[in-house]
């Protein structure tokens, strides 16, 4: 029995209910394997009521973007307008640079409803549910010197964090440098990866993964009281393509900002929502550890610290250390 064929016959029959009994006659199975795929489409985001003597009943479906869905929403010129949609991946970073290779435009964008292999930033692993967040990778073809490219960072998580605001009364906080969080927890991850010939910049992948839909049960115990959903911290169910048509709108408009008017803008906007600065900090950098108080940002996207004895030093990469309550 497969489980498209007991799913048709309950959406044959169109929010009533079919027994069980009718169930195993039609599909030649016994009442045990009925219930087991029932309780697989359960698990598949499918709501099935189960009521004694009357049997099964379909009430809801998982929400699967579509392109029907998302494309009316769409409102860019470039960002988004060339989309992939997939089920499964191992990671949409991997999808785009396929199409980036073979000459895919500025704007392309992948988009997945699962990740098998989601990665997040210092080779951690990124947590990519079926159905339940917004897995995404943006293609850009910047005219900028590679030193620069962790502007775009930056870029990017002021685009997520006033994108969300659209969709979710929420108070969203950068924490350096693209970390989006809801008191103090992650809702979202930003992931940059670039590709470079002779020192020159080819393209950059933007990774950007959002917690939309997650349910607590869908994290792993010790994740949870460092990562939350927007569905769980606003108790709202997001609608999904409406987020990814704002990330796009959001992302296009700072991203022409950037191209007219340069850093500056995009820096005092990334400090506006800020957490990181003015709070004191452990910063575990490659070249050891630097504490002190997080001041403004540089203008190649690092972070200037101020340490104890009144010196500024500015940090490109770092993982904040325990005592920082990150
Ligand atoms: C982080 O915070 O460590 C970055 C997380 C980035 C996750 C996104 S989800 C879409 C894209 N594909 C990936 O494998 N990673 C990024």
């Amino acid at each position: 029995m497969s489980g498209t064929s007991l799913l048709s016959l309950l959406e044959a029959e169109a929010g009533a209910f079919v027994s069980g009994e009718e169930i195993s006659r039609q599909l030649g199975v016994s009442r045990t394997a009925v219930w087991k795929q029932i309780r697989k489409l359960e698990a598949e985001g499918y709501e099935i009521e189960a009521v004694p003597r009357l049997g099964y009943r379909l009430n809801g479906r998982p929400s699967r973007l579509s392109l029907q869905e998302l494309l009316p929403k769409l409102v860019t010129r470039e960002f988004g307008r060339r989309l992939k949609l997939f089920d499964d991946v191992g990671s949409t970073q991997d999808e785009l640079r396929k199409l980036a290779e073979e000459g895919a435009p500025q704007g392309t964008l992948v988009v997945a409803e699962r990740q098998t292999q989601g990665r997040g930033r210092m080779g951690r692993s990124w947590l990519s549910p079926a159905g339940k967040g917004v897995w995404m990778s943006l293609l850009l073809r910047p005219e900028i010197p590679l030193p620069l490219t962790p502007q775009l960072t930056l870029l990017a998580a002021v685009a997520l964090s006033r994108a969300i605001a659209r969709v979710v009364p929420l108070e969203i906080g950068i924490k350096w440098p693209n970390d989006l969080l809801v008191n103090g927890k992650k809702i979202s991850g930003i992931l940059l990866e670039s590709s470079a010939e002779d020192e020159r910049l080819k393209y950059v992948i933007v990774g950007m993964g959002i917690s939309a839909n997650l349910d607590p049960e869908d994290y792993p115990e010790e994740l949870l009281d460092k990562a939350v959903s927007l569905k769980m911290a606003s108790g709202q169910t997001i609608d999904r393509s409406r987020l990814i048509a704002a990330v796009m709108d959001e992302f296009e408009r700072l991203y022409d900002l950037y191209r007219d008017r340069g850093f500056a803008p995009i820096r005092s906007l990334w400090e506006a929502h800020s957490v990181t600065l003015g709070r004191p900090a452990v910063l575990r950098t490659p070249q050891g550890t630097v504490e002190g108080v997080p001041v403004s940002l540089d203008e190649s996207g690092g972070l200037k610290v101020r340490l104890a004895n009144g010196e500024t030093k500015t940090v490109f990469s770092a993982e904040f250390g325990e005592t920082t309550g990150s």
